[in-house]
């Protein structure tokens, strides 16, 4: 055989074990490169490269994590994913990098963030050891990994489901030990959560990916710390709080946790236990609406609104929120548009 023919052979031998290890994707304007291995979206395989590819949901909903598909194919996860308008599906080479799996190499046109240092997103096999009913529809999940798994107080995993994947975030605190644990709301007729609800049992298998997420504990603040959240929303607030009474500063903290009506309220003892060996640590619990029988120390109205009267400003504070997308806008609204909390100081993740 000639040199060249040699040559040529070892080329396509190169290239097939590109192929089969995954395709490598071209970033612009940036001229960043990584390589997306068989299965992974564009984003989880972006950030396990260290880039900072945009996003908030990672679930095909907010559009954050749109990009141009300048060369090559990708299949889409959830083709109908709300996260592109339709406008964006006439343009024809729009795509949602948290949906989309390359099955060539690619490359695309996306505004890459300064990279920070966090976890890098990967798989997870895991077990369910706990399934705890908390209210008459809040379930708290314990899962157990088979090795330490690193994440930020804060952050959420993705759970692969019958019905598709879905988000859900870490309610403990980050700890070198390979427990997770999560505080799920059955949606009504939701499929995600009914799965959770009606057919997981102690013992089953999930299998997860990440950890995902920007609205995570920042540590390296002095700021007083205020907590909003609203139903399954105190997952991650909570995380931030217990992480957050762990370390060496004295930081006040203040949390203000939100429910429809008194029968929705759960974690009176946490809230007590924790309260109680933390003086620093406020807990205000509020109820959107007034019944007969509620609990004297509940507040009425909505959770950030109670939050401002309780605490008038927030601008020198660190703001972490999370729960549903309207009470979100609501109390984004509340605080940064109205001037009331520092924009780079409110960290918070909707629950579509
Ligand atoms: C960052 C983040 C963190 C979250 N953390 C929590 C938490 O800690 N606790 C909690 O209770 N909830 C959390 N949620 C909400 C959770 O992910 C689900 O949206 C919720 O449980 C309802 O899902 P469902 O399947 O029951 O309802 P459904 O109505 O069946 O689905 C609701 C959501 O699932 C997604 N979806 C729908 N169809 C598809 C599909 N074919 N493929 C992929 N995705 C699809 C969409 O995002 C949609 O809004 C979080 C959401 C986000 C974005
Ligand atoms: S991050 Fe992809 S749609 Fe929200």
């Amino acid at each position: 055989m000639s040199d060249l023919a040699e040559g040529f052979d070892a080329l396509a031998m190169t290239q097939d074990l590109v192929h089969a290890n995954g395709h490598e994707i071209r970033c612009e304007p940036a001229a960043a490169r990584f390589v997306a291995r068989p299965g992974d979206t564009l984003l989880k395989a972006g950030l396990a490269a260290g880039l900072s590819l945009p996003y908030e949901c990672a679930s095909g909903t907010c559009g954050t994590c749109k990009a141009r598909l300048l060369e090559g194919r990708v299949d889409s996860q959830w083709p109908d994913a709300p996260g592109l308008s339709e406008r964006d599906r006439a343009r024809g080479d729009r795509i949602l990098c948290c949906q989309s799996v390359p099955s060539t190499p690619c490359r695309i046109q996306v505004v890459l963030g300064e990279p920070m240092a966090k976890p890098k997103p990967q798989e997870w096999r895991a077990v369910v050891v706990e399934r705890a009913a908390l209210a008459h529809n809040v379930i708290r999940l314990r899962l157990r990994v088979a090795e330490a798994c690193p994440f930020l107080a804060g952050q959420f995993m993705l759970f692969e489901l019958p019905a598709g994947r879905r988000a859900y975030s870490m309610s403990n605190a980050p700890d070198a030990g390979a427990t997770l644990e999560f505080i799920v709301k059955r949606k009504l007729a939701g499929r995600g959560s009914g799965y959770l609800f009606e057919r997981l049992a102690v013992g089953d298998d999930l299998t997860l990916e990440g950890p995902y997420g920007h609205a995570h504990l920042r540590a390296d603040s002095e700021r007083p710390i205020v907590g909003i959240a609203g139903g399954s929303g105190l997952g991650p607030v909570w995380s931030v709080i217990q992480t957050a009474l762990h370390c060496a500063s004295e930081r006040p903290m203040h949390l203000f946790f939100g429910v429809n009506e008194a029968a929705d309220l759960f974690h009176d003892d946490e809230f007590r236990a924790l309260a109680q060996r933390h003086p620093r640590l406020r807990v205000e619990r509020v109820l959107l609406r007034r019944g007969a029988a509620d609990p004297a120390d509940c507040r009425i109205g909505t959770v950030s609104q109670v939050a401002l009267q309780q605490l008038d400003d927030l601008t020198g504070c660190d703001v972490y929120m999370a729960g549903p997308p309207a009470m979100i806008d609501a109390a984004l609204r509340d605080t940064v548009l109205a001037g009331k909390a520092a924009a780079d100081r409110v960290f918070f993740d909707r629950f579509y």
